[in-house]
């Protein structure tokens, strides 16, 4: 580590962990996290592959999740491409990234809307033709500047960042495309965020309910969806377990870290200059912010486990509520009863 580099992580460990209420505030945990070093998981090795595995990633158009989707290509992985833009050339990107077996093909999707998953799941449902997914990663994400509704009247980072996931997962369940196994286990992979630590947990009654904010209040309401979807993830590991505590569905979730993609590109117009200066300079590469994601989807290590967070290369608990099994237990009933409406409840049923 160079001395300026050392200089400024014995400050950051100094000073009071940021909290991530506002953009400044993740910028300032985010660039204290890639100082402050920690103990790493062990790096995958070359022969960590997955040929005649088949890995579904939503959010593979840009940053993170092309990134991911370039790494399980190179390792062997028959990818299948949930996305809302970037037909062809991501798809064509990733394919010429694949070796051995790997291969990628791209199914639209806007995660904003109900329909849409479920029309996913009907051609995912026809592609694989009565064969199975070996992993899922749900990487998809954003951070709009202000509230806004979908078609279903739910908030728009809401429905993204949270309900779209679990829509996904349970359709997937249903329909058998993704089939719960004690000897040879599905990989989930949830790319949350460390964020999730720096809320209070709202109570679950209040599920889905329309929150307005603006510029300055998208990073704590971006915090509340990361620590729903850790929360629901945490609860999706300790509900798919035999009796003796073996997965039949592995569930894991991550942070990538600080990592400089187009997750900002909504942020006003003003700040933006700045904030890509900021993350060209100090924030990892989207190859170098994959890894955990990566790393959860194949790490042989894993076999055997359940509920594992990583945060860029260090396993360690995600926060108290996710463990909290009452609180995952009322948080899958209202979600459940959300998804069975169909609407935000402010708005009248769809059926
Ligand atoms: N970057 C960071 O510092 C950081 C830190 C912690 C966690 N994360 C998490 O990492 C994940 C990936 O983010 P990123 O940083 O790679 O950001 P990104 O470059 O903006 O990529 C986000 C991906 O999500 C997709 N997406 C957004 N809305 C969608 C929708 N309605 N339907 C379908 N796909 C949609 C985007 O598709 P389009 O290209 O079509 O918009 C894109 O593929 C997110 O869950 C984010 O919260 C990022």
């Amino acid at each position: 580590m160079s001395t300026l580099r050392q200089r400024l992580a014995g400050l950051a460990e100094r000073l009071p962990e940021p909290t991530t209420e506002t953009t400044l505030g993740a910028i300032a945990l985010g660039l204290r996290n890639r100082l402050v070093p920690a103990p790493e998981v062990p790096p995958l090795r070359p022969d960590e592959r997955l040929e005649g595995k088949t890995v579904l990633i939503t959010g593979a158009s840009a940053g993170i999740g092309f990134a991911v989707a370039q790494q399980l290509a190179a390792r062997g992985a028959r990818l299948l491409l949930a996305c809302r833009s970037g037909f062809p050339e991501v798809g064509d990107a990733v394919s010429a990234a694949a070796r051995h077996g790997g291969s990628a093909t791209m199914f639209h999707v806007d995660l904003a809307e109900l329909p849409s998953i479920a029309s996913l799941v009907d051609r995912l449902d026809a592609h694989l033709e009565g064969t199975t997914l070996d992993a899922v990663v749900l990487n998809a994400g954003l951070v709009p500047s202000r509230a806004r509704r979908t078609g279903a009247g739910f908030e728009l980072m809401f429905m993204v960042n949270y309900l779209a996931n679990p829509a996904l997962l349970n359709a997937l369940l249903e329909r058998g495309l993704l089939r719960p196994d004690a000897t040879r286990p599905p990989r989930v992979v949830v790319v949350s965020s460390e964020t999730h630590r720096s809320v209070e947990p709202r109570d679950p009654a209040e599920l889905g309910h329309f929150v307005d904010y603006g510029a300055t209040g998208s990073m704590a309401e971006y915090s509340q969806t990361k620590l729903l979807l850790s929360a629901w993830a945490m609860h999706e590991a300790r509900r798919h377990r035999t009796s003796d505590g073996r997965p039949t569905l592995a569930v894991h979730h991550c942070c990538p870290g600080a990592v400089a993609t187009k997750i900002a590109r909504d942020a006003p117009a003003v700040v933006q200059p700045a904030l890509d200066a900021v993350m060209r300079r100090l924030f990892a590469s989207p190859d170098e912010g994959a890894f955990p994601v990566t790393y959860l989807t194949c790490a042989e290590a894993l076999e055997g486990r359940t509920g594992v967070y990583v945060h860029v290369r260090t396993e360690k608990p995600s926060a108290p509520t996710t463990e909290d099994a009452r609180y995952g237990d009322a948080l899958r009933a209202a979600t459940t009863a959300l998804l069975e409406r169909g609407a935000a409840p402010d708005r009248e049923r769809t059926s």
